[in-house]
Order: C-alpha cells, then structure tokens, then sequence
C-alpha cells in the first residue's frame, strides 16, 4: 500500500530523517514510535507532501507519490490528522467535517459563490455522507455543536471524521491518544480495529502510549534521530535492548 524507500530529510545542518525505509500493507495497523525529535512528524509531512524529501522516494499504490503537492495527495487516497488539533474554530463539527468533502466537490468556485442549484443538491448529498462518519465514530448527537466546545477525546474523533471524509484508504493519525483518558484511549482502540473491518482503512500512527500500541499494531517502527532502530512486531519491542535504551527507559511504558 505504502512503500517508503529509503527517506532523508535535512534541514540545513539537522538530520531529521536518515535513510529510512519500510512498507505498510494493504490492512495493517502499522505504529510509528520513538522519542520527541525523531523525525516522525517530518516523515508524515513527507509522506503527505507539506514537506519534499532530500533524496528518496514515497510509493502509494505502486506508484510513485514524491513531491506531488497535498491535495493531489489526499486525492489519490491518503489522509492524515494532526499532533496539535487542527478544528476550525466557530464552525460547527459538521461543517469541519464537510471540509473534508471539499477536493471532491464536483462544483467549481463561481458556483459555490453563487450557490447554483447544483450545490445546493450537492450539499445535501454530502451532508448525508458526513453525518454516516460522525455516526460511525459516535459523536453525531455533537453534529451542530462549535467544534472546538467538545472535549478532547471527541475533538481528536472530529479530526479523524474530517479525514474520513476524503475517503481516503491510508489513514495517518499523528498520536491520536495523547491528552486522551484510559476510557478515551480504549474506545479509540476500539474505533481503529472498526476502521480496519467495517471501512477498509489502512492505518499509520504515531503514538508514545505502549499499551495502546502493543494493543492495536500489528508491526511497529521505532525512529531514534532519525534512524530506524527496530521494525517488527510490539512484544518483540518491548523486549529489544536497543529500544530500551534509546527510548522505553524513558517512559512510561504501561502508557
Ligand atoms: N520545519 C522544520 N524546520 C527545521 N527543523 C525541523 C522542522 N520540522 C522538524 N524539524 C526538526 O527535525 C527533528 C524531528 O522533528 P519531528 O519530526 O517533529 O520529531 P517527532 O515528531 O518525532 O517528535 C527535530 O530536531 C526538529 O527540530
Ligand atoms: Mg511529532
């Protein structure tokens, strides 16, 4: 589904990404894990086209993606939610999500301005479509509450709506547990394996939470300066000396 091969990013003197190559198939839940500065975040602006790698290459669907701007991006199928909540404010959930629909609004701008009788009969289509997603992760009862009045777990639920909403089928969620309660975190547990089942979802995701990790990732990746340290499955992990030293000493690995 995804293929990363072999990834550097520099900026001016900092090595952020080093050589980093691995592959996500079709239905995995893949983690990507290590310690604040390890180039996670770089690598899914990379992969997501905000940023343009030094050298190496991205692969989505055996074809290659480097450098392509992020709508086309999004539009070929990958989606992503964000480490610091990215709601607009004074808007409500509903219209955040319906702003994941807008690189497949079939209107163009002039009549979305004019609002033409086609969008209004668009509009409606979609408005359908976003309350199914908001259904599908139990938040539709907030469907016209302001976004951002909702608590933290739900935000982070209003975020993953919005990227369901381009229907894409690589769904990349920057620590989608942090600031989350255990009850928070288990029913996100819960809302991943569904994704996978019920939608077809390929996941990636980047999380410090162990417990969660080893609960839901079928493999996991661990970055150290920018280097790939271990690849494999969570309980190898969480045994791996190397890890241990570089970041699961540090933590708190009960989450
Ligand atoms: N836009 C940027 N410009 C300069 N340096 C950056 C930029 N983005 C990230 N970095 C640096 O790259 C390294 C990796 O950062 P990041 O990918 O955010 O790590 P992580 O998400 O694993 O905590 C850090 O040293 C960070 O300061
Ligand atoms: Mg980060």
């Amino acid at each position: 589904m995804l293929k990363v091969d072999k990834v550097t990013k520099q900026f001016g003197g900092v090595i952020a990404i080093k050589d980093v190559s691995f592959e996500v198939k079709p239905l995995e839940i893949f983690a990507l894990v290590g310690p604040n500065g390890a180039g996670k975040t770089t690598l899914f602006n990379i992969i997501t086209g905000v940023l343009k790698p030094t050298s190496g290459h991205i692969y989505f669907k055996e074809e290659e993606i480097t450098g392509l701007s992020p709508v086309k991006i999004v539009q070929k199928g990958i989606a992503r939610t964000f480490q610091n909540i990215r709601l607009f404010k004074s808007m409500t959930v509903l219209e955040n999500v319906l702003i994941g629909f807008e690189n497949h609004y079939e209107y163009n701008f002039f009549e979305a301005v004019f609002r033409f009788p086609r969008f209004f009969k668009e509009e409606k289509i979609y408005k359908e479509k976003a309350m199914e997603i908001l259904e599908f992760l139990k938040i539709d009862k907030f469907a016209n509450y302001e976004a951002t009045s909702l608590s933290y777990g739900n935000q982070r639920k209003v975020e993953i709506a919005r990227a369901l909403a381009t229907e894409p089928d690589l769904l990349l969620l920057d620590e989608p547990a942090a600031g989350m309660n255990p009850k928070e975190t288990d029913e996100l547990a819960d809302t991943v394996f569904k994704l996978r089942s019920e939608k077809e979802k390929t996941i990636l995701f980047i999380e410090h939470d162990m417990k969660f990790v080893q609960k839901i990732a079928d493999r996991v990746m661990v970055l150290d300066y920018g280097k790939t340290i271990f690849e494999g499955k969570p309980a190898d992990m969480m045994k791996d000396e190397t890890v241990i030293k570089a970041y699961l000493g540090d933590i708190d690995v009960e989450g």
